[in-house]
């Protein structure tokens, strides 16, 4: 290692308490998938039954993933491409580290487009221009908010600067102190829209359709979504819980602190799930209505209400706060990476990347549906925006994730793994462990390659 190298791990900040450590990673978990995503993902997936399958990807993927994940980032003190390193110095192990880099901008091209939608109706909430709409000028506010030259892409460049100034502020002062103080105003929010939506007609077919299981529904590709769906949730499979794992203090718990991000990140998601699709039925919209299905619904259910406008702004400023400290996990990815791997000051490592992600990010906004400028280009079938998801939640990051498997289950010592997971003896849980080591070497894998060869229909059940 190099004399710069060993400056840069001295200098390395660490998550301040337990607590701190939990909110920074469910802010990770927690982020546009649970409220834009998830709903209509379960939308046009069937509904309970595709919920179902949902989570025995996170029990049986998702957690040991995580974990292992976390063990790598812990245990090598290092950004995803160094952690691979320095546990196999030269050889293509480092590669999982690199393709998670890639994914990490792959994400961020299309989910900083997102975000900038969102940070656009905190504009429009506050400044009233969605107060008594209908399901009709709902929709027109929300092809006026995506399509377009000028708007959608000042938005996506806003939302650019504000995820620099934070992680230009650092570990503790940025990522730590953002996170714990918004994530639980989120929570109260979700509740309060909850609460609303419960009092509209269509609450018993909307949470019918999320929890009534279908299991005639579910095919290869609904089983493939989930999968992909429970990764991109828990920010897996793409050195995200690598980098975060890093910053974990030595006695954080790397076993609990995954199964409760886990926990609350599926609880985020069903209570947007229960605030969307009672509208939807209420309102008699198309469940599987894709990415715009939280634009559309959300202003509905406080349209004529008193303080519906507050509360309605109150509901975007939280949804772009869980965008955001989803956005500054991603975009540490590449940053801990170039300050550590290129020696960059990490100032110059956070413009350089956001810099990147914006233009490139560009496409991806141009794009997102038909009706946009670069709608018509096609690759594979999907435009820039579709393909971006589809590559990063389909195929990279369970690659990722099957790879992060196979390495810790095969080719690290079971008790190099253990020490770090039991904080060298300060826990004894052996029977858990044991219990998650069974499932890290057999079955997370195996659930994963018979997943990838039934998409590319292989095989067939
Ligand atoms: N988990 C985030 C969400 O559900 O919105 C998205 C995400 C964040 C994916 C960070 C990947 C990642 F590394």
């Amino acid at each position: 290692m190099t004399e710069l190298n060993t400056e840069h791990t001295k200098k390395r900040e660490t998550f301040s308490t337990g607590l701190a450590v939990f909110f920074a990673t469910l802010g990770s978990a927690v982020g546009l998938g649970n409220i834009w995503k998830f709903p209509y993902v379960v939308g046009s997936n069937g509904g309970g039954a595709f919920l179902f399958i949902y989570f025995i990807c996170v029990i049986f993927v998702g957690i040991p993933v995580m974990v292992c994940e976390l063990y790598i980032g812990r245990k090598t003190r290092s950004n995803a491409v160094g952690a691979f390193e320095k546990l196999k110095p030269k050889t293509a192990w480092k590669g999982i580290g690199l393709m998670g880099i890639i994914t990490s901008f792959l994400i961020m091209f299309f989910y900083s487009d997102v975000s900038g939608w969102v940070y656009s109706y905190v504009f429009k909430a506050i400044t009233g221009q969605l107060s008594g709409v209908t399901p009709a000028t709902a929709n027109t506010i929300f092809e006026k908010t995506s399509v377009g030259l000028v708007s959608p892409i000042v938005w996506q460049g806003i939302v650019f600067i504000v995820v620099a100034a934070i992680l230009i502020a650092g570990v503790q002062n940025g990522i730590e102190r953002i996170t714990k103080s918004l994530l639980p105003v989120l929570f109260v929010l979700i509740i309060i829209c909850d609460i609303r939506a419960f009092t509209l007609p269509g609450v018993r077919n909307g949470l019918k359709f999320l929890y009534y299981a279908d299991f005639t529904k579910i095919n290869g590709g609904v089983i493939l979504a989930a999968l992909g769906l429970a990764f991109f949730k828990l920010s897996l499979g793409m050195g995200t819980m690598i980098t975060y794992g890093s910053y974990f203090t030595d006695n954080n718990n790397l076993l609990h602190t995954p199964i409760k991000v886990a926990i609350s990140d599926v609880v985020v998601s069903l209570l947007a799930g229960m605030a969307i699709f009672p509208v939807v039925f209420t309102f008699k919209m198309e469940p599987s209505a894709g990415p715009g299905l939280l634009f559309t619904t959300i202003p509905l259910v406080f349209s004529k209400i008193p303080f519906g406008g507050i509360l309605l702004a109150c509901f975007f400023i939280l949804t772009s706060i869980a965008a955001t400290t989803a956005m500054i996990s991603l975009v540490e990815v590449p940053v801990a990476y170039f300050s550590e791997e290129k020696n960059m000051k990490r100032t110059n490592a956070v413009l350089l990347t956001v810099i990147i992600m914006f233009i490139i990010g560009i496409l991806a906004t141009l794009s997102a549906s038909s009706k946009s400028l670069l709608g018509y280009i096609k690759i594979f079938g999907f435009g820039f925006f579709d393909l971006f998801d589809k590559l990063s939640s389909n195929i990279l990051m369970p690659v990722g994730g099957l790879l992060t498997t196979i390495f810790v289950g095969y080719f690290i010592r079971k008790e190099d793994f253990k020490n770090e997971v039991m904080n060298n003896g300060a826990l004894s849980n052996d029977s858990k462990f044991n219990l998650l080591y069974i499932v890290i070497r057999y079955i997370s894998p195996i659930l994963l390659v018979i997943v990838f060869l039934s998409s590319l229909g292989i095989i067939k059940f």
